[in-house]
C-alpha cells in the first residue's frame, strides 16, 4: 500500500525521490518521508503529516542535498498518522535509515526482544524494528548487505524494504518477501532507481528487472546485483515496459479518474487489439498457456478478486457459464484464501486484478498452485506480479497505468477481457460456432464507439444530477442479472470517493429489507436497460416510486416508458446483453465523481484508501 522509491546516481536524489513519490501517492497519502546522503552533510531525513505536499514544502524550507536517497509515502497500519511514525525510521546509531511496505507480523516479539538488549523506539511503527534490527546486525557483520540479509531473514510477513547506511554511501539495498509489496529496479545510464510500482520510474527509464519473493539487490549507479536471502547469485535480464510517462501524468484533466474515465474508448480498443480475428470468428489470446486441448478438459473456474475487480468477476461468471458453459464460482480472494478450499481435479483459477499486487489475490493464486490448480490472471500492471505467477499466462488489460484510487478504465477492460476468454473458452469447447463468435466480436468492436457516446451524454446530465443529490446521506443502486453486479459496483464508487453511505442491492430482493429505507430524501439509481429481465425491473421501480424515492434510472435510448416512469433517465446505447454492463457501468462513474467533485471530496485520493492493497 505505500509507495517506496530510492535512487543513486549523479541528479539531485531528493529531486527525482520525491518525483517518484508523487507517481505513487496513489499508494498512500497519510504522512510522507526522504532520507538523503551527502558526504558533507551526512545522512539528512525529512518528514511530515498529510500529503506529499506538506514534504515538498518541508523540503523546499529545508533541502535535502547529495546523490543517494529513498523515500516512502505511508497508508498507516502499525500506529497513527504522526511525524514520528512516518519513514524512514533510524536504527540506534543513526547511519541506517530503512524504509518498507508491508506488515511485520512478528513485530511485538521482535520489539520485545530489541528492547530487553537496550534498544528504545521513536514510534510505533514495525518498520523501526527492521531499521534496529539491520543496525543490530551491522554491528555484528559490518556491512550493510549481510545485515540486512539476518534482519530479513528474521521477519514473519510480506515486506518490501530499502535500506541505506551512511558508512556505505556507494550503493542502497532492497528486497522483497513475500507477496505484499514489489519491488521494481530501473536500469538507467550511471544510475539506478529502485521503486514499488513501475510509474515512479518511468520517467527515467524503461529497462526494469523486477525482484522476486525472498530476493535482495545491491543496487549502485552502475547497475544492480541481486541474490536470493540466502546468498545465491540470480541473473535476470531487464524487460522493456511500453507504458508512455505521458499516460501516467494528468494533463489537462482535473483528476486522474476524470482522465481515465475519458481514456475508456480507447482502453477498450486496447484490450481488444490484436486478439480478434472478426473475419474468421476467433479470439486470440496470445500469452494464455491454455492450447484448446487444456481449455476443454476445464471443468470449473474458480473466479478470485476483491472490490471493483471482484465485481468483475461476478460478471465472468456470467460471461463464462453463458458463452462457455463452465461452471464458475465466484469468492473474495480474502475468504478464499482462508476456506480451505476443495478445488479438485481440472479446475482454473481466475484471478482479476488491476495492479498485480494485491495480496489477497496472490494468496488465493498461491492456494491454487499448491493444490495443483493452475492460474490465469486478467492483470493491467504489466510484469506485476500476479502476471507473473500466472502459470497459465496473464491476459492483459493493456489499459495504461491506473492512478485514481477508484478503479474506472481497469473495471471496463476486465469487463472486456473477461468476454474475450469465455469467447476463447466457448470456441475451444465447441459452444460457439465461428459463425456466432462473429456476431459477439461485432459487438466488442462496436462498444469503444459506443462508449465515448456515453461519456460525452453522461457527464452534462450528472453534473446536474450531483447538484440535485450531492446533500444526500444515502443512495441505494438497484440492478438485476448481469446489472446486478454494476449496482454494486456503483455503490461501491459513490461510497469510496463521495463518502454517502451507497448499498447495492439485487432489485429483486429490496423488498426483502431494504425497500424500509426509502423515502422522498433516497435517492435511488435503477440500472434497466432494455434486456431480458427489463419488465422485472420495470415492475421494482414502481415499488420505489409508490415510497416516494427518487429514480435515477440507466436505460437503453430511445426508452420512452422509462422514461415517464423515472424522475431521471441516463441513456446508454444498446449493444448485446452481457456487454451491457460495460456501458451501464460509465454513467454510474461519471455520477459518483460529479457527486465526489460537488462535495469537495479529495477524488483521486479518498480517506484511508489506497490503490495497491499490498497488506491483508
Ligand atoms: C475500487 C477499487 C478497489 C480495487 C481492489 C482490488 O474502486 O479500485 O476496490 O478494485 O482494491 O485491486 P486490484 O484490482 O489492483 O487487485
Amino acid at each position: 500500500m505505500c509507495g517506496i522509491v530510492g535512487y543513486i546516481g549523479p541528479r539531485e536524489a531528493s529531486e527525482v525521490v520525491i518525483g517518484g513519490l508523487q507517481r505513487l501517492e496513489y499508494r498512500g497519502y497519510d504522512s510522507a518521508g526522504i532520507a538523503v546522503y551527502d558526504p558533507e552533510a551526512g545522512l539528512q531525513l525529512r518528514r511530515s503529516v498529510g500529503k506529499l505536499g506538506s514534504l515538498v514544502a518541508r523540503v523546499a524550507r529545508e533541502p535535502a542535498q547529495g546523490h543517494l536517497g529513498i523515500g516512502h509515502t505511508r497508508w498507516a497500519t502499525h500506529g497513527g498518522v504522526t511525524e514520528e511514525n512516518a519513514h524512514p525510521h533510524r536504527d540506534a546509531s543513526g547511519a541506517i535509515v530503512v524504509i518498507q511496505n508491508g506488515i511485520v507480523e512478528n513485530y511485538l516479539e521482535l520489539k520485545a526482544r530489541l528492547a530487553a538488549e537496550g534498544y528504545s523506539f521513536q514510534s510505533q511503527t514495525d518498520t523501526e524494528v527492521i531499521a534496529h534490527l539491520v543496525g543490530h546486525y551491522y554491528r555484528l557483520e559490518g556491512g550493510l548487505e549481510p545485515a540486512m540479509r539476518r534482519a530479513l531473514a528474521e521477519l514473519r510477513g510480506g515486506n518490501a524494504v530499502v535500506a541505506i547506511c551512511a558508512h556505505e554511501p556507494g550503493h542502497l539495498v532492497a528486497a522483497r518477501l513475500g507477496n505484499a509489496g514489489g519491488v521494481v529496479l530501473g536500469l538507467g545510464q550511471g544510475e539506478t532507481f529502485v521503486a514499488s510500482d513501475v510509474p515512479a520510474i518511468l520517467d527515467h527509464t524503461r529497462d526494469l528487472v523486477f525482484l522476486e519473493d525472498r530476493e535482495l539487490a545491491v543496487v549502485s549507479a552502475a547497475g544492480a546485483r541481486i541474490s536470493t536471502l540466502a546468498g545465491e547469485p540470480v541473473s535476470r535480464a531487464p524487460v522493456s515496459i511500453p507504458w508512455d510517462p505521458v499516460a501516467a501524468a494528468k494533463g489537462d484533466y482535473k483528476h486522474f479518474m476524470q482522465k481515465e474515465i475519458h481514456e475508456q474508448p480507447r482502453a477498450l480498443m486496447d484490450v481488444l487489439r490484436g486478439r480478434i480475428d472478426q473475419d474468421g470468428g476467433q479470439v486470440h489470446l496470445e500469452d494464455l498457456r491454455l492450447d484448446d486441448a487444456a481449455l476443454r478438459r476445464v471443468e470449473r473456474i474458480y473466479a478470485v478478486a476483491c472490490g471493483t475487480a471482484w465485481h468483475a468477476a461476478l460478471l465472468a461468471k456470467f460471461m463464462v457459464e453463458g458463452l462457455a458453459r463452465v461452471r464458475v464460482e465466484v469468492d473474495y480472494a480474502s475468504e478464499f484464501r482462508y476456506r480451505q478450499p476443495v478445488l479438485g481435479a481440472d479446475a482454473l483459477l481466475l484471478a482479476i486484478t488491476q495492479s498485480g499486487e494485491t495480496v489477497d489475490t496472490l494468496a488465493a493464486m498461491e492456494e491454487a498452485r499448491a493444490q495443483g490448480v493452475p492460474s490465469v490472471a486478467i492483470v493491467n500492471a504489466i510484469g506485476s506480479q500476479a502476471a507473473r505467477v500466472a502459470d497459465a499466462g496473464p491476459v492483459y488489460l493493456h489499459a495504461g497505468p491506473e492512478i485514481g484510487v477508484a478503479s474506472t478504465k481497469a473495471f471496463t477492460s476486465m469487463l472486456v477481457a473477461s468476454y474475450l476468454l469465455a469467447l476463447r473458452l466457448g470456441q475451444a469447447r465447441g459452444t460457439l460456432a465461428p459463425a456466432q463468435v462473429r456476431e459477439h466480436l461485432q459487438a466488442l468492436v462496436e462498444l469503444p464507439g459506443k462508449a465515448a457516446l456515453v461519456i460525452e451524454r453522461a457527464t452534462p446530465l450528472c453534473e446536474e444530477l450531483a447538484e440535485r443529490y450531492h446533500r444526500a446521506s444515502d443512495a441505494l443502486f438497484l440492478g438485476r442479472q448481469f446489472n446486478y453486479p454494476i449496482a454494486l459496483e456503483g455503490a461501491l464508487k459513490l461510497k469510496e470517493i463521495s463518502y454517502i453511505h451507497a448499498e447495492g442491492y439485487p432489485a429483486g430482493e429490496m423488498k426483502h429489507g431494504p425497500i424500509a429505507l426509502i423515502d422522498e430524501a433516497m435517492p435511488v439509481v435503477c440500472i434497466a436497460p432494455r434486456d431480458g429481465i427489463y419488465e422485472k425491473m420495470l415492475s421494482n421501480i414502481e415499488q420505489v416510486r409508490a415510497r416516494h424515492g427518487q429514480v435515477i434510472a440507466v436505460g437503453t435510448e430511445g426508452d420512452e416508458l422509462l422514461a415517464a416512469k423515472a424522475d431521471h433517465v441516463i441513456v446508454v446505447p444498446a449493444t448485446l446483453p452481457l456487454l451491457q454492463p460495460v456501458l451501464t457501468a460509465i454513467p454510474l462513474q461519471i455520477f459518483a465523481y460529479a457527486m465526489a467533485l460537488r462535495r469537495g471530496c479529495d477524488v483521486d485520493q479518498p480517506r484511508n484508501l489506497a490503490k495497491s492493497v499490498t497488506v491483508e
